[in-house]
């Protein structure tokens, strides 16, 4: 067989097994005889470049380019739906249709709302064009490299489609993968996605297609656009695009009757906890497209459609105490301690307040009988007070003036809306949060060592500070609780390799209030040591490009402390790196000062970061995305055409690697 040919087959089976495992859960094949098929096509692939194919089942791998995203205008606007939230509500819906409808005979669709982000793709003869997020509604991110990379969105389709078409459909993250990136993340030291829904639309816009190919999203598609649709209603088009390869819910009703629609939302209130990714609501769409266009639209959204909200669970129970909770930062969230009460299959003990205006508009008192909600939130709140169960003598909420973990005077910063601790060195959760931004993977990347651990360490006296570090033993981890020699040899090796962490990052990892990781970059490169940094007057920082008043004050009151110089000495006595790499320096100059310039593609003389780097050392900046303050774009191979128009609309240089190169020796 020819290898184009070769090529074609492997490409369309396994998009075939793709379809049969994501959109219909029932595959055909192993994982194991897909991941061979898979390979075998990517060998083929990489052996012959001139058969390359954007819909090609290896792309849903993603890529290692940092994307920005480009804005794209929407060819019919992405409107919202108005939102109702009982059987009244949707009686008078249902009325007002029939009514617009001059009492013909109509059916209503009933669908599941997901709770995701919504997405328009765009399909020309078949394959897949574009991927847009929604955005303001008028025009949205191109998000087409992250959304190739989900398995059930088909890149090509089946059948007799039309030539042009837009599904749109929510993107989500499955509750499992939700649940075990959260677990993840806490590992890493990492913020917490506070529910699928952010999750997901977080995801969508990484700049990395690979990472997001990673993070296992999923989609349902639930309307279709375009001026050569296959039928003349809603309900028989989404027939049509499951035959075209989409993947469209079964939970679809049409409905004639109230009743109907009231049995389809009792079932789904009920039953929708046992599927596999979150939804908030139904939908209700009226069938016809004929009798959609009579019903026409608001300013906002169609008076053909409406959304009912499932009731947030809510339970009452009792209102114990409040406590207060320290965080890394210093910010106070105070805490409702509760009687347990069951909630959508849990017991709630606890629920967050948020802060003390909070608590203030809620006019909480201590004995109170309090409404819990749990919305998509993985944390309950207090939604509400039945006064009329407040006795006489109960005693109104106070909030605290004092740290509750190092007893400081709490302080409040003006327009500020959190409480926070100032006792940055001295307070327990501050101290812990402090290492676990040191060890932390953008800082100095020691694995293995998560929040559990270093608390443990901390309650040991075994951590009091990050220097401390440097003197642990492997008796110290090993005899704490849940892990064996192994675990702590591996967590001391990552600490001893940590001394070869360049300079920049240790800058970084040491927390100087507004020291992130650019601006570490900027003052180890300028700099070139901590002495220099640590005597540099604040007029001297400031005449660093990009440093401006606040950071340049936090760098020099930093240094202006003894228990900063003495963690600082001892840091440099355990050998961490404290000056740049002098190599580094023999590569830099000032060449690039004061320009910007968009990375785009694969260079022959660098890597992706190296290329990066180099523009960084050169006294040039980085940007994500193209826009009129970029100077430059480097492209190389494979530039994308989307970023290619946006810097031509723009004006904005492109120069490829020789040139590059070429203003590096000037
Ligand atoms: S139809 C004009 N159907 O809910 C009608 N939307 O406020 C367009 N959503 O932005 C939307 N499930 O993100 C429709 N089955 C469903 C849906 C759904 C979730 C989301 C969508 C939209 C929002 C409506």
């Amino acid at each position: 067989m020819e290898i184009k040919e070769q090529i074609v087959n492997l490409r369309a089976e396994l998009s075939q097994h793709n379809y049969n495992y994501y959109v219909l859960s029932q595959p055909t094949i192993s994982d194991f005889e897909f991941d061979a098929k898979l390979r075998q096509l990517q060998e083929l692939e990489t052996a012959h470049p001139e058969y390359f194919d954007p819909s090609s089942p290896t792309q849903r791998v993603g890529n290692d380019l940092t994307q920005g995203f480009t804005q794209v205008e929407h060819k019919y606007p992405m409107l919202s739906l108005g939102n109702t939230y009982s059987e009244a509500d949707i009686t008078d819906f249902y009325n007002r249709v029939s009514k617009g409808l001059d009492g013909e005979e109509f059916e209503i669709v009933c669908e599941l709302k997901y709770d995701g982000t919504s997405i328009s793709l765009t399909y020309q003869n078949g394959v897949l064009q574009r991927a847009v997020t929604r955005g303001d509604g008028q025009k949205g991110d191109d998000v087409t490299a992250n959304v190739k990379t989900i398995r059930c969105i088909p890149l090509k389709l089946q059948g007799n489609y039309p030539e042009e078409l837009e599904m749109r459909g929510e993107i989500l993250m499955p509750w499992k993968v939700f649940e075990a990136l959260n677990v993840e993340r806490e590992t890493q030291g990492e913020p917490l996605f506070a529910n699928p829904r952010n999750a997901a639309s977080g995801t969508l816009k990484m700049q990395n297609s690979s990472q997001v190919a990673k993070r296992k999203l999923d989609s349902y598609l639930y309307y279709m656009l375009g001026e050569d649709l296959p039928a003349e209603s809603h309900y028989e088009c989404l027939e049509a695009a499951k035959g075209y390869g989409f993947k469209i819910s079964d939970a679809i009703r049409k409905c004639k009757t109230l009743k109907e629609i009231f049995d389809f939302i009792k079932y789904w209130d009920t039953e929708r906890k046992n599927l596999p990714v979150a939804t908030d609501g139904i939908v209700l769409k009226v069938n016809s497209f004929a009798q959609q266009k009579k019903l026409g639209y608001t300013a906002k959204s169609p008076r053909w459609a409406i959304a009912y909200k499932f009731q947030a669970e809510r339970a009452l129970t009792r209102l114990i105490a409040v406590t207060y909770q320290v965080g890394r930062t210093g910010v106070i969230t105070p805490v409702a301690n509760l009687e347990p009460v069951q909630l959508s299959g849990t017991v709630v003990k606890r629920a967050t307040l948020h802060n003390a205006d909070i608590i203030e508009s809620l006019d909480l008192h201590v004995d109170d009988m309090v409404y819990v909600e749990k919305g998509g939130e993985i944390i309950p709140k207090i939604t509400g007070v039945d006064i009329n169960r407040r006795s006489l003598f109960a005693e109104k909420v106070q909030f605290i003036t004092k740290c509750p973990e190092c007893g400081a005077k709490l302080q409040r910063l003006e327009g500020e809306a959190a409480h926070y601790c100032p006792n940055e060195d001295g307070c327990p959760p501050q101290i812990m949060g402090k290492i676990e931004h040191f060890v932390s993977r953008k800082a100095m990347n020691i694995d293995g060592l998560g929040p559990e651990i270093i608390d443990s360490l901390y309650s040991h006296g075994l951590l009091k500070s990050i220097a401390d570090l440097y003197l642990l033993k492997v008796q110290d981890i090993a005899t704490l609780e849940g892990l064996g020699e192994k675990s702590a040899k591996k967590i001391l090796q990552g600490i001893r390799s940590s001394v070869e962490v360049p300079f920049e990052r240790v800058l970084f990892a040491i927390g100087i209030r507004y020291v992130g990781e650019t601006v570490a970059k900027k003052l180890a490169l300028t700099l070139k040591n901590i002495d220099a940094i640590a005597s540099a007057s604040i007029q001297e920082l400031t005449a660093i490009d990009e440093i401006g008043e606040s950071i340049a004050g936090s760098v020099y009151h930093y240094f202006r402390e003894q228990k900063h110089i003495e963690l600082i000495q001892k840091l440099k006595d355990f050998g961490l790196k404290m000056e740049t790499d002098s190599s580094k320096m023999e590569n830099s100059s000032d060449v690039l000062g004061g320009k910007t310039f968009v990375v785009s593609g694969v260079f022959a003389h660098f890597s992706r970061d190296g290329i990066k780097e180099t523009i960084e050392l050169n006294g040039g900046k980085i940007s994500s995305s193209i826009s009129s303050k970029t100077d430059f774009v480097v492209a190389g191979e494979n530039m994308g055409p989307a970023k290619k128009q946006k810097a031509e609309e723009l004006g904005v240089k492109i120069i490829d690697e020789d040139t590059f190169i070429g203003m590096l020796q000037k």
